[in-house]
């Protein structure tokens, strides 16, 4: 499967789900900035960023980068050959070259195409919409009412169980905990779920309530609900397991269920609720661990850099 991978969202990995369910392997091939640019308008994420959010999919066996926006049939029998690849999968949306043609007329006539349903009520255009209208109000500017598309995303069981390993939290493993907003999921949330993981044996995160991320960051946050910001978690490979809407401060209730026998955060500030630092309960017990932030991705920067090139998206 090849594509742009902007914001990687749910939606994507929704399609990388359903594309490795088709085989065996998972390769995809990720366009490069400059073919976006000329082909869609820049992208808001860089190569290398869109290349580790793919990578990070836990349905992902491989990536190829640089790949041209129009895959011609010379790129496709390479990618048969060099890359012993079977079938090319798009999602069931038209996917049309500049000049009108569809872009897989060559794998579909030979027999080597293969299509997934896209995923309805999220692209990367609607991410963009939402910041620019977050980052609007963060400057003070007015969003007229009509444009103030609120996160209306419902998601199902079922499709929350499409997206989780179905294990539950084994009783004998040594869980790590961590929590946070985990908005518009991005290489900070991807580098902090891997120090998770070398923690431990099993990562459950808590993505913190829409109602919690409003009161801690403003009025125009989440840019994404929690079960959107769940379902991103879900599908990076090191995240075993969440908790949707969950509480910021660490309660008994949350380390006794769980069994959590680390909880990490990043060596910010305290986040604290009330005066009481949230993660207090595990300093007091001694399973506290501090990692460092190692990416200074928030939400506001990302919604800073498309209001910097708002006359070309
Ligand atoms: N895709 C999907 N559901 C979405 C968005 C994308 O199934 N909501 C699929 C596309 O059909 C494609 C793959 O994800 O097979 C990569 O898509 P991409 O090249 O990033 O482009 P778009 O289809 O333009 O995605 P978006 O609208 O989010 O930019």
């Amino acid at each position: 499967m090849d594509g742009c991978f902007d914001t990687m969202h749910y939606g994507h990995a929704n399609a990388l789900r359903q594309a490795r369910a088709c085989g065996d392997k998972l390769l995809v091939g990720v366009v490069n900035d400059a073919e976006i640019r000329r082909c869609k308008g820049p992208p808001v994420c860089d190569e290398r960023e869109r290349v580790e959010a793919v990578e990070a999919c836990k349905w992902v066996d491989g990536v190829i980068t640089d790949v041209p926006y129009e895959v011609t049939d010379a790129f496709t029998d390479e990618l048969f050959a060099k890359h012993e690849v079977d079938y090319v999968i798009h999602g069931d949306d038209p996917c049309l070259l500049p000049d009108g043609s569809d872009a897989y007329a060559y794998p579909k006539r030979i027999g080597r195409y293969k299509e997934i349903k896209r995923t309805e009520g999220v692209s990367t255009t609607d991410i963009v919409g939402r910041l620019l209208r977050m980052g609007a109000r963060a400057a003070g500017e007015e969003v007229k009412e009509e444009e103030a598309k609120e996160a209306t995303f419902c998601t199902t069981s079922a499709r929350i169980a499409q997206f989780g390993t179905n294990a539950g939290v084994p009783t004998d493993a040594k869980v790590v905990y961590v929590h946070g907003a985990f908005d518009v999921f991005n290489r900070g949330h991807i580098d902090l779920l891997r120090q998770a993981k070398t923690r431990g044996d099993f990562v459950l995160v808590g993505v913190h309530a829409d109602a919690e991320v409003r009161a801690r960051r403003g009025a125009e946050h989440p840019v994404l609900n929690e079960k959107e910001r769940a379902l991103s978690v879900l599908a990076c490979r090191y995240a075993d397991e969440v908790v949707i809407g969950a509480p910021a401060m660490i309660t008994n209730d949350l380390l006794t269920t769980f069994n959590v026998k680390v909880v990490i955060a990043e060596d910010d500030e305290p986040y604290a609720v009330g005066g009481v630092d949230v993660n207090a309960l595990a300093v007091e017990r001694g399973l506290y661990e501090r990692v460092p932030r190692r990416h200074d991705c928030s939400v506001l920067g990302v919604a800073k850099r498309i209001m910097e090139n708002r006359a070309e998206f």
